[in-house]
């Protein structure tokens, strides 16, 4: 085993409150760390009490962050809706519609082409810090486009979600529930073998309560996790369901009234906010002060995709949670890194403590405060993995 030490760290979050200054982010100043080549972070701490390693790099004082967990992305998909997104931006309303202009050019695509759009996506993202991704399906809705699309989502990534619940297709518009029979029978048959997660669009015009409780007790019992589009477009019953049946997750919470706020903090649900779909869409955002005040655990993600929000940007998410949700710069980050860890059960990334995987963030700024203080500037001066450089 060999070992890396990454010296010159000007500021370190860990995420480790025990091994910082006592702060949820475990900061600690003119720090150093030390990975394994076998991916692990061995040590953290104080520069001078660095133990010594095979090679040093040193980071020139830059403030290095655990790499970014976007735990919700669309990513195999076809195709484009910039004149959709233009048409909003001149008043028209997002309409959940708009996934069928996508579906039929996914479902149009060779493999090659939505191998590349999806590659693509991926190295863009990791040029940006995320360091671990979620990928859904969810654009394909037959059984081979579902599966064929899990199957090149797990190229990228473990963290598959077979998203077949996304919308009921066009040729299933007068038999919705002969798609729901589609999805949780022979669909999941064809997809539970490429996916970790089961989700579905709980919303008006998606799939009702029990059409969405009928879709993930099916993925539950083929022993995927559960997470939940929930409470988007208006307020619904997603948030609830995905707390009642132990989802991961709850995404989206848009819309969200009190008692939905009790059941996320009673829950071990983690509130995914997506503050990308709100700038895109030009929704409302969310009220993440009274999520955080009652206790929910609350990560951040992308959501990328090709109809509500198309950035696959987390520094563009935590400036817009900073300014428009209120979280303080620290909250941010952590939800953006350790909080999407737990939406997604992981317990190896989202922190830099010993034993966790060694991926990281590499700023171009004293502090991570500049990702929000500095929005639109590309910070990241290198993304490792592995402890190994990977951007
Ligand atoms: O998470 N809400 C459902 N699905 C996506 C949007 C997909 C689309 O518009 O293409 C979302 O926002
Ligand atoms: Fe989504």
């Amino acid at each position: 085993m060999t070992t890396t030490l990454l010296d010159g760290i000007g500021l370190l979050v860990t995420n480790d409150p025990a091994l910082g200054d006592g702060s949820p982010l475990g900061e600690i100043s003119g720090a150093a760390l030390v990975a394994d080549s076998g991916g692990r972070v061995l040590w953290a701490g104080p520069a001078p009490a660095a133990p010594s390693a095979d090679t040093r790099v040193d980071l020139g004082g830059r403030c290095v962050v655990p790499g970014f967990v976007d735990s919700h992305a669309h990513l195999v998909f076809a195709g484009d809706r910039s004149a959709e997104f233009a048409a909003r931006m001149s008043g028209q309303p997002y309409a959940a519609g708009g996934i069928r202009t996508t579906v039929a050019a996914t479902r149009a695509a060779p493999d090659e082409l939505l191998a590349a759009n999806l590659a693509r996506l991926v190295a863009e993202m990791r040029r940006q810090g995320t360091t671990t991704v979620e990928i859904k399906s969810g654009y394909g809705l037959t059984v081979a486009d579902e599966a064929r699309a899990l199957a090149l989502a797990g190229q990228h990534t473990d963290e598959t979600t077979y998203l077949g619940a996304h919308v009921v297709p066009a040729e299933y518009a007068g038999d919705p529930a002969g798609y729901v029979d589609l999805v949780t029978g022979a669909m999941l048959d064809a997809c539970a073998p490429h996916a970790r997660w089961i989700d579905v669009f709980c919303e008006t015009g998606a799939f009702d309560a029990d059409a969405a409780r009928a879709v993930l007790t099916a993925g539950i019992d083929r022993g995927l996790g559960a997470r939940v589009h929930a409470n988007q477009l208006g307020h619904g019953p997603g948030v609830q369901l995905a707390c009642e049946l132990g989802a991961a997750s709850a995404d989206h919470c848009t819309f969200l009234d009190d008692a939905d706020v009790a059941a996320l903090a009673a829950s071990g649900t983690v509130a995914t906010l997506l503050p990308g779909v709100e700038f895109s869409t030009r929704s409302p955002y969310p009220d993440a002060r009274t999520l955080l005040s009652a206790g929910v655990t609350v990560a951040l993600a992308t959501d990328c995709n090709p109809g509500s929000c198309y950035t696959s940007s987390i520094p563009f998410c935590i400036a817009l949670a900073v300014r428009e949700m209120h979280l303080t710069p620290a909250e941010a980050l952590w939800a953006a890194t350790a909080g999407g860890a737990a939406a997604l059960r992981r317990t190896d990334v989202g922190r830099l403590s010993p034993g966790a995987r060694a991926d990281l963030v590499v700023l171009d700024a004293p502090s991570y405060v500049h990702l929000a203080y500095r929005p639109g500037v590309p910070l990241v001066a290198g993304t490792w993995t592995g402890g190994r450089p990977s951007s």
